[in-house]
């Protein structure tokens, strides 16, 4: 197998990390692809695979391996120094979780589908119009004004809370929106849900989502601005919702604004939501995540990412932008394994979509920023302005409300 050589890097650090698994009582099972997980084996032998499901040898290029709990935060920051060529991680509650999470990838699950007309043209060219550029600079700054959001500091806890009062003002007293903060098992930080109950399916739900949490060498205690990953997006979804709610927006459907908490160590967030919505045997019609938009790295303005997610939603996306927004130039880009939490919905059986900032085919040519991960995750990196989030916000919002109002379903 071909190794990328930044995963060499990773590996480097990887073997400078504590020793992975072990005797500890907590353990994490997490699954990863075939490239991160031959580094792993290589230089923590200790490090235990087990067979992907019961009886089944090949488990399309995924492993699972055994971690010890207190060892997460080492192999999500050796995973983010080579970020990206290596491919992400998921982290597991549990075993049977995540040999179900990677036996779903193969079975071909039923889907339900929207219609995916497009037929609200004046409504959604008014509400274009109001979404505000320095709304989302507002949005920026106060998410990166924290010293970090890392889902273990306080700093972390704060922000959820911050941006729960926010989205909490936003809903005002209308009796269709409900605001909550969702605990989780595995992280003491909160993700934030916003939900417009739909008022004709409401059973049929629509999700926007984005990272609420930071991550930089150090942890906890570092500096993670994290402006563009992922203030930009919470940014996105806090602007889009204000315009919805400005205009006095009913969608027919269910629409849910998701804040992730815990994404940078293995989606953990997102991860326990999705897995809840298709416990629960949720209707979840459309997913769209916002992570990283507010770098202008390469020429075009929006790339689609096009492993990992639904390509019959992703030609949507296409169009919703020649319709709505003809001057913006729509690439393809390429995420690797698991690279963000739309991978937790699309691994749920949901079509999932994740728009970009900039071209990347995560073997190298990664144009996007280059800062993330870093304590120079800042907004002056991107200009100082955030006119390359705003099409994201603007993508969403049309997303939000054809999906919302369109009510026609096709399964396959
Ligand atoms: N926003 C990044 C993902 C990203 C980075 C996409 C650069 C495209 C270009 C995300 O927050 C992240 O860091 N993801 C990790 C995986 C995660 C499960 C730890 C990654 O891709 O390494
Ligand atoms: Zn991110």
């Amino acid at each position: 197998m071909r190794i990328h050589p930044l995963c060499i890097a990773t590996a480097l650090l990887l073997a400078a990390a504590p020793a992975l698994a072990g005797s500890g009582q907590d353990k994490v099972w997490i699954s990863l692809g075939d490239e991160a997980y031959t580094l792993l084996r290589g230089i923590a032998p200790g490090a235990r695979e087990i067979a992907p499901s019961p009886g089944t040898a090949a488990g399309g290029g995924l492993h699972i391996v055994e971690v010890e709990r207190g060892r997460l935060d080492a192999l999500s920051s050796a995973i983010h120094a080579g970020r990206r060529q290596c491919g992400g991680f998921v982290a597991h509650a549990s075993l049977a979780e995540a040999q179900d999470a990677l036996a779903a990838r193969t079975k071909k699950l039923a889907t339900q589908y929207p219609g995916y007309e497009i037929n609200n043209g004046p409504l959604v060219t008014s509400m274009l119009q109001s979404l505000s550029e320095p709304n989302l600079v507002q949005s920026i700054t106060a998410l990166s004004n924290y010293r970090n959001r890392h889902h273990a500091s306080e700093y972390g806890a704060q922000a959820s809370t911050w941006l729960y009062q926010q989205w909490t003002a936003l809903a005002g007293n209308r009796s269709d929106i409900k605001v909550e903060q969702v605990a989780h098992r595995n992280t003491a930080q909160k993700s934030v849900v916003l939900t417009i109950t739909g008022s004709e399916r409401p059973n049929e739900i629509i999700v926007l989502g984005g990272h609420l949490d930071s991550i930089a060498s150090g942890g906890a205690g570092g500096t993670a601005p994290g402006a563009d990953d992922d203030a930009s997006g919470i940014a996105n979804l806090s602007e889009v919702i204000r315009v919805l709610t400005d205009s006095r927006y009913q969608p027919r459907r269910t629409l849910k604004f998701m804040a992730y908490a815990a994404e940078e160590v293995g989606l953990v967030g997102s991860g326990e939501i999705a897995a809840s919505h298709k416990a629960a045997k949720a209707q979840v019609l459309g997913v769209l995540q916002l992570d990283m938009t507010n770098y202008k790295g390469s020429s075009g303005d929006i790339y689609i990412t096009e492993d990992g997610t639904d390509s019959r939603q992703n030609a949507f996306l296409r169009r919703l932008a020649s319709t709505y927004l003809p001057n913006l130039q729509v690439g393809s880009e390429y995420c690797y394994y698991a690279c963000s939490d739309h991978a937790s919905w699309q691994g749920q059986g949901y079509p999932s979509s994740f728009p970009f900032e900039a071209y990347d085919d995560a073997r190298g040519n990664d144009e996007s920023n280059p800062y993330i991960h870093t304590s120079q995750d800042t907004l002056d990196k991107s200009g100082g302005h955030a006119l390359h989030a705003l099409k994201f916000s603007q993508l969403a919002l049309a997303y939000a409300v054809e999906l919302g109002s369109n009510v026609g379903v096709t399964t396959q």
